[in-house]
């Protein structure tokens, strides 16, 4: 994780604060609070990442403790607390799948991208790791690619290099 000294200051634009106080807006006075996810999908949206000083804003606007942003955003893999690359391949590397070649394919990415795991290739345009089951376990071994999260079933090492290429291509 990048230190936090290293992190730079963020400021949200007034299009961002319109979407969190219309987020907001869905909840009971008083229950601002249960908005912190979807405005943490918002933030990464708009900065590909949650960054401390991001997170601390967002605290801020909802008042609430800095801690409470910190604990939401390290518990779901879903964000990011470090930049990423363009894309993010998310391979499954739960039981199911490894019985099928998820750890393979894993060592296979990163030999075909040459960046471990949650380190960003150099052109910025990927980067890679393993997460929990992504409800595919018939279909394995499978990724799913964010920002939009398109989902990949039954790959192997060439499917998975074609679909490198041809998001390098776009
Ligand atoms: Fe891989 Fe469930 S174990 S999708």
């Amino acid at each position: 994780m990048l230190k936090v000294e290293q992190q730079q200051p963020v400021e949200f634009s007034p299009a961002l604060i319109q979407k969190f106080d219309e987020i907001t807006g869905r909840y009971p006075e008083g229950k601002q609070k249960s908005a912190l996810l979807p405005i943490l999908h918002e933030v990464q949206a708009e900065f590909g990442w949650l960054s401390v000083p991001a997170m601390d804003k967002v605290a801020l606007y909802l008042d609430i403790q800095d801690i409470e942003v910190y604990e939401v955003a390290s518990f779901y893999s879903m964000y990011f607390l470090k930049p990423q690359g363009k894309y993010v391949l998310e391979v499954c590397r739960t039981g199911p799948c490894c019985l099928v070649g998820a750890e393979k394919l894993m060592t296979h990415i990163e030999s075909s991208l040459g960046v471990k795991e949650n380190e960003v290739t150099p052109d910025g345009l990927f980067s890679w790791r393993g997460v929990e089951c992504l409800a595919a376990c018939g279909f394995g071994p499978v990724l799913q690619i964010g920002p939009e999260y398109t989902f990949y079933e039954n790959l192997n090492a060439e499917k998975v290099d074609e679909l490198i290429a041809d998001l390098r291509k776009k």
